[in-house]
């Protein structure tokens, strides 16, 4: 028995007023009350109905829906957009389900998330890993190569589709342009995980998967900008989708219930960044721009610099002060700011378009803080294994569950992944190791979400 519940958790959450860092995009302030949306705001119980008439239908778009629809595909100038109530996931299953047909391939970054693992499950697809860079400097993976993505096109012609993430969860991005390039040379289809860069073609244009050559570009609204969490968009920008099958796929997965509340959330986004996004944007960057630069003043904090960088995921490193990822976390959430991700000794802290000023100023002054209490030079070193290549067979039919610590050498039958960030560990078929054991008991030992692995630490391995 725990001593809250859910409301009781968020309503005491609600009143620290801490400070965001973390999704959605809105951060909880003012934004969407400020440009003109308080009214909703304030009644979202009567809001919240159901396909009455005049309210339209998602399923069968005619007026006030597929004017929203409509709306987003002139905001990012793409050939079809659809909204989603089931957040990205339910957009990147439909887009791999209807590009690949049943016992094909698909080409997939390994560091997919666990919605395409679910896709390929689903449609008993054959996974091909594409292997993300590592950057060893920071302990993460980085970008999907395009001579990777060109070698495994090399090795598997008869291959339906490419899917990768650009950005990642720490906001480094794919070389698109390139990739696409190989791809549609093959003739297959690229699909692009979008979920953290919706803001991308205001942001940063030149990172925008939609503007760079991708068939389908999957938008999580939530994470970045305004619209409520687990609303997300689907953007088609070639005539080479079968939309017929994709609208076909999203209507098999979909809720049958979609909620007026997150579709009035992602026209409310449309409305706000189509009349106001100019400013807002400009600002965000602003204040980016500013953050990192009163980081250059604080002696041995690190941040993340990277060419591929989409650099409002701000991923902070202060292990020179012996502070690992954990560690620095409880040291910001004790001073009101609550981050998006740990790995290794990296914390990510998730920026968005609802962060105001003061928000960067609180966590700089935190971070200052933090610095002053600790001391330089008791460097702390951690290990990250996310580069780990498991060896892949085959996916085993029978299943049975063991003891995590007692799973070596077995073949993994449902996969091990901390979330966030969302991306397996191991994976079906593949053979676990002594390090990826140690690793997922650790982040257990943390207090991190690891599903795949029980409460008495089993895992599901082959029979
Ligand atoms: C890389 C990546 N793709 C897709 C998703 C799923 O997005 P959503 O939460 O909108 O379903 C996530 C979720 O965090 C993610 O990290």
């Amino acid at each position: 028995m725990f001593n809250e519940s859910i409301v009781e958790f968020l309503i005491k959450h609600s009143k620290k007023n801490a400070v965001s860092f973390h999704m959605p995009g809105h951060k909880g302030g003012d934004i969407i009350a400020k440009h003109g949306y308080g009214e909703f705001l304030d009644n979202i119980l009567g809001c919240d109905i159901t396909e009455i008439k005049g309210a339209d239908n998602l399923f069968q778009p005619e007026s006030i829906i597929k004017e929203t629809m409509e709306a987003y595909k002139k905001l990012y100038d793409v050939k079809y957009t659809n909204l989603l109530v089931n957040g990205s996931s339910c957009g990147l299953v439909a887009s791999v389900l209807a590009t690949c047909q049943r016992g094909y391939k698909l080409i997939m970054a390994r560091n997919s998330h666990k919605s395409i693992f679910n896709a390929v499950k689903l449609g008993d697809i054959k996974p091909v890993y594409a292997r993300p860079e590592l950057l060893e400097e920071y302990g993460i993976l980085g970008e999907i190569s395009k001579d990777e993505i060109k070698r495994l096109i090399d090795e598997n012609p008869d291959a339906k589709a490419v899917i990768l993430p650009s950005p990642n969860y720490y906001g480094i991005c794919s070389d698109i342009k390139e990739i696409a390039k190989h791809v549609h040379d093959a003739g297959m289809l690229l699909i692009v995980d979008q979920a953290h860069g919706a803001h991308l073609k205001f942001y940063d244009k030149n990172k925008a998967a939609e503007n760079l050559g991708a068939d389908i570009v999957v938008n999580s609204t939530h994470k970045t900008l305004l619209s409520f969490t687990e609303s997300a968009i689907i953007n088609v920008c070639s005539d080479r989708v079968d939309i017929l099958e994709l609208e076909d796929k999203i209507q098999s997965i979909e809720s049958t219930s979609p909620s007026y509340i997150l579709m009035a959330s992602l026209d409310i986004n449309e409305k706000i960044i189509r009349k106001h996004g100019q400013e807002l944007f400009k600002e965000w960057k602003t204040n980016i721009k500013e953050f990192y630069c009163e980081c250059e003043k604080i002696k041995g904090l690190k941040v993340l610099k990277h060419s591929m960088h989409d650099d409002t995921k701000i991923n902070i490193d202060m292990s020179a002060y012996g502070l690992d990822g954990t560690k620095l976390e409880s040291e910001l959430i004790k001073r009101g700011i609550y981050p998006e991700l740990v790995t290794g000794s990296l914390v990510m802290c998730m920026s968005g378009i609802g962060n105001t000023k003061s928000d960067y100023d609180k966590l700089i002054l935190a971070l200052v803080n933090i610095a002053d209490k600790n001391v330089l030079g008791e460097c702390v070193k951690c290990e990250n294994i996310q580069s780990v290549a498991l060896e892949l067979t085959a996916v085993p039919t029978k299943k049975e569950k063991v003891l995590l610590s007692e799973s070596e050498g077995r073949i993994i039958a449902e996969s091990i992944i901390p979330y966030p960030p969302g991306i397996p560990l191991a994976c079906p078929g593949e053979i676990i190791n002594k390090e990826v054991i140690k690793h997922a008991l650790e982040l257990r030992g943390n207090g991190y979400n690891v599903i795949g692995i029980d409460k008495d630490n089993k895992v599901f391995v082959g029979k």
